[in-house]
């Protein structure tokens, strides 16, 4: 379990599914399904991380009926304005209030030929206007077999803080690419030696102090049924949740795993 001091952070990545409309409907359920279960947003805090045109109504949404939940992007350009069709600031996201922003993702680093060296310089820009970024790292299956299990991740998460100022909030999201949306979850013992490795990254570049505030969560086919024995780790400080995160009862339970920690 985390450590004292690191308030657990279930997140939901929506990835692209849901548009602004359904986003209403699903966020007020959840928040209903969470209110019924008395779920206390001190001791797990939650995140979703709709489409960016979801944004404005999950924001209109969340403050009008006080809700707790945090919400944040998939994206944010490196760019401040201009000319970069399609794109959206970290000052855009920050005027919708958004607190987090998902960075270095597998999808976009795999489909959208994302550098580490964007990915740095996306985390600055996040951090510039106030915004936590959500930094995924995760090694391939082949990447497993030729460099074993931590070394991908560690290079990359030591490439995506090289901008970052000392005694910043960050959170780091360990994804195992050969993890997402396969059905096949890293074991507990797998993403707590990953987890581990990277908290000892953090140490190095931000210091001790930001290490052990800094929350590192699993991603990769997490579900109701194998959230607890993850969250027992005592590295593993929350979950990136895709495909179970569309589902407002799995989610909602992975949510209250402190329920279900003993099972
Ligand atoms: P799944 O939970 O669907 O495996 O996806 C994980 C993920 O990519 C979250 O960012």
């Amino acid at each position: 379990m985390a450590a004292v001091g690191r308030v657990p952070l279930i997140a939901g990545n929506w990835k692209m599914n849901l548009d602004h409309l359904q986003s209403i409907a699903f966020v007020q359920k959840l928040a209903w399904s969470l209110k019924d279960a008395h779920h206390d947003y001190a001791t797990t805090e939650v995140a979703i991380f709709p489409p960016f045109t979801d944004l404005r109504s999950v924001q209109t949404l969340i403050s009008a009926d006080k809700l707790d939940l945090a919400f944040g992007g998939q994206d944010v350009s490196a760019e401040e304005s201009g000319a970069f069709t399609g794109e959206i600031s970290a000052r855009f996201l920050k005027a919708l209030d958004s607190s987090y922003v998902i960075i270095g993702h597998s999808e976009r680093r795999t489909l959208h030929h994302e550098t580490d060296d964007e990915i740095a310089r996306k985390v600055a820009a996040a951090i510039t206007h106030g915004i936590v970024p959500l930094i995924c790292v995760g090694e391939t299956a082949a990447d497993l077999e030729e460099f074993g299990p931590s070394a991908v991740p560690v290079a990359q998460l030591t490439a995506a803080l090289a901008r970052v100022p000392k005694a910043t909030d960050v959170v780091v999201a360990y994804e195992p690419v050969w993890a997402i949306g396969s059905g096949l979850a890293a074991t507990p013992e797998q993403a707590e030696q990953v987890a581990m490795a990277l908290r000892a990254v953090i140490s190095d570049v931000l210091g001790a102090g930001v290490a052990s505030a800094t929350r590192i969560l699993y991603g990769g086919s997490v579900k109701a049924a194998n959230i607890a024995s993850l969250m027992r780790e005592p590295n593993v400080d929350g979950a990136l949740v895709g495909g179970a995160s569309l589902d407002i009862a799995e989610f909602s339970s992975i949510v209250r795993f402190l329920k279900h920690v003993g099972t």
